[in-house]
C-alpha cells in the first residue's frame, strides 16, 4: 500500500471513530452543533499525525486512534471559540457554529468538547504511559489557550514584533501539533530521546504550518480554503505577513497604509487588495514561503536523527503533503 492509500485508511478510521463519539442526539442545543463541527470536514492533520508518530516506532497506529480523536476534538473546540474571537463567518466552506446558532451555543459546545476529549484518553489500566499521555494532553490544551490569549492581547497593541509573533504561534498552533507527536510516541512506548525528536519535529511542522495559514489567508482560493479571504487584515491580526511588511516598508504610501492598519486595528474590505499588492511588491509572500520552508526543513532534519530502524517514511510524506498544501 502506498502512503496515500495508507493515509486514506487512517482517515476513514478517524471519521468512523468521530461518528461513534458524536452519536448522541439530546440535548439538541449541544449535540447538533457537536456533530456539525466534528463531521463537517477538516484536514484531520492532527489525528493522522498522532497515528503516524505511533506507527514510526513499530506499533499499530490504531492503538493511538482514541487519543488521536481526542486531540481532533480539542482542535475543533479551539476552532469554535477561535471563530467567536475572530468573528469569522465561515469555516470549511460552511457557516461557523456561532453564526449558524449563536455565541452561547458555541461557548457551551467548547466546554462539552473538552469533556468528550478527555473521555477518549487511555486510563492507567489501559496503558502504562496513561499518566504521561494525560499530562501532555492537558499541557497542550493550556498552551493553546495561552497562545490564543496572546493573539487577543496583540489586538490591543501597536508595537508587536516578529519575536512576539513567534511566541504566540508557538503556543496557539505548534503546541497542539507537539501534543500529537508526543502522545503518538508515548503510545508506542518510545524512549525519552525519541519522544524529544518527535516533539521537535512537530514543533517545527507547527510553526511552518501557521506561517502558511497566515499566507493562505491572503493568497488562497476562497472556495478551496473555505474561509473568508483577507479576514486577518479586516480583523487587525498581527500575522507574519503584516509584521514582515512593517519591517521592510520604507515608501510613504505603504507606511501610511500600515499606520492605518495599526492605529485602527485593521483595514476596511476595500483596502485588502491594496495591502495585498504592497505585500507582493515588497516580497512578503516570498519571505513567508521561505520562512515556512525553513521550518519544514528543520522538521525534516529532526526526524532524520531517529535511529535507522524507525520507519519515518509516512511522517516525511505528511510533511511534504503539508508543505505543498493550498488550503
Ligand atoms: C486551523 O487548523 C487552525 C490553525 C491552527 C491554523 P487546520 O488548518 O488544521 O484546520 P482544519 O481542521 O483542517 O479545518
Ligand atoms: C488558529 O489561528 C489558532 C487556533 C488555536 C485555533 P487562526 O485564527 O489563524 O486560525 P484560522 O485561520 O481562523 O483557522
Ligand atoms: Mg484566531
Ligand atoms: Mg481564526
Ligand atoms: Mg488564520
Amino acid at each position: 500500500m502506498d502512503h496515500k492509500e495508507l493515509y486514506s485508511e487512517y482517515l476513514s478510521k478517524v471519521e468512523k471513530k468521530i461518528a461513534e463519539t458524536v452519536h448522541l442526539d439530546e440535548p439538541k442545543q449541544l449535540y447538533e452543533p457537536f456533530k456539525y463541527i466534528m463531521t463537517g470536514g477538516g484536514k484531520r492533520i492532527r489525528p493522522v499525525l498522532t497515528m503516524m508518530a505511533c506507527s514510526a516506532f513499530g506499533v499499530d497506529p490504531y492503538a493511538a486512534l482514541n487519543s488521536a480523536v481526542a486531540i481532533e476534538i480539542v482542535h475543533n473546540f479551539t476552532l469554535v471559540h477561535d471563530d467567536i474571537m475572530d468573528q469569522s463567518p465561515m469555516r470549511r466552506g460552511k457557516q461557523t457554529v456561532h453564526t449558524k446558532w449563536d455565541e452561547p451555543v458555541g461557548i457551551l459546545l467548547g466546554d462539552v468538547m473538552v469533556g468528550w476529549s478527555y473521555s477518549l484518553l487511555p486510563r492507567s489500566d489501559e496503558h502504562t504511559r496513561a499518566d504521561d499521555i494525560r499530562a501532555c494532553f492537558t499541557k497542550g490544551l493550556i498552551e493553546v489557550c495561552e497562545g490564543q490569549a496572546y493573539d487577543m492581547q496583540y489586538n490591543e497593541k501597536k508595537d508587536i514584533t516578529l519575536v512576539d509573533y513567534f511566541t504566540m504561534i508557538e503556543k496557539k498552533t505548534a503546541k497542539l501539533l507537539e501534543t500529537c507527536g508526543v502522545i503518538g510516541a508515548h503510545i508506542a512506548a518510545a524512549n525519552e530521546h525519541e519522544v524529544e525528536i518527535i516533539r521537535k519535529f512537530c514543533y517545527n511542522l507547527g510553526i511552518g504550518f501557521q506561517i502558511q495559514d497566515d499566507l493562505l489567508d491572503l493568497v488562497a482560493d476562497q472556495n478551496k480554503l473555505g474561509k473568508k479571504i483577507g479576514l486577518d487584515i479586516l480583523e487587525g491580526k498581527k500575522t507574519f505577513l503584516i509584521l514582515t511588511l512593517k519591517d521592510r516598508a520604507k515608501d510613504p504610501e505603504t507606511l501610511i497604509l500600515l499606520e492605518e492598519f495599526f492605529v485602527n486595528n485593521g483595514l476596511p474590505e476595500s483596502k485588502i487588495k491594496l495591502i495585498s499588492s504592497m505585500m507582493r511588491d515588497h516580497g512578503v509572500y516570498e519571505i513567508a514561503r521561505e520562512k515556512s520552508n525553513h521550518f519544514f526543513e528543520a522538521a525534516r532534519s529532526e526526524l532524520l536523527k531517529l535511529d535507522k530502524s524507525k520507519d519515518i517514511s509516512m511522517l516525511l510524506w505528511l510533511l511534504e503533503t503539508i508543505r505543498s498544501r493550498n488550503y
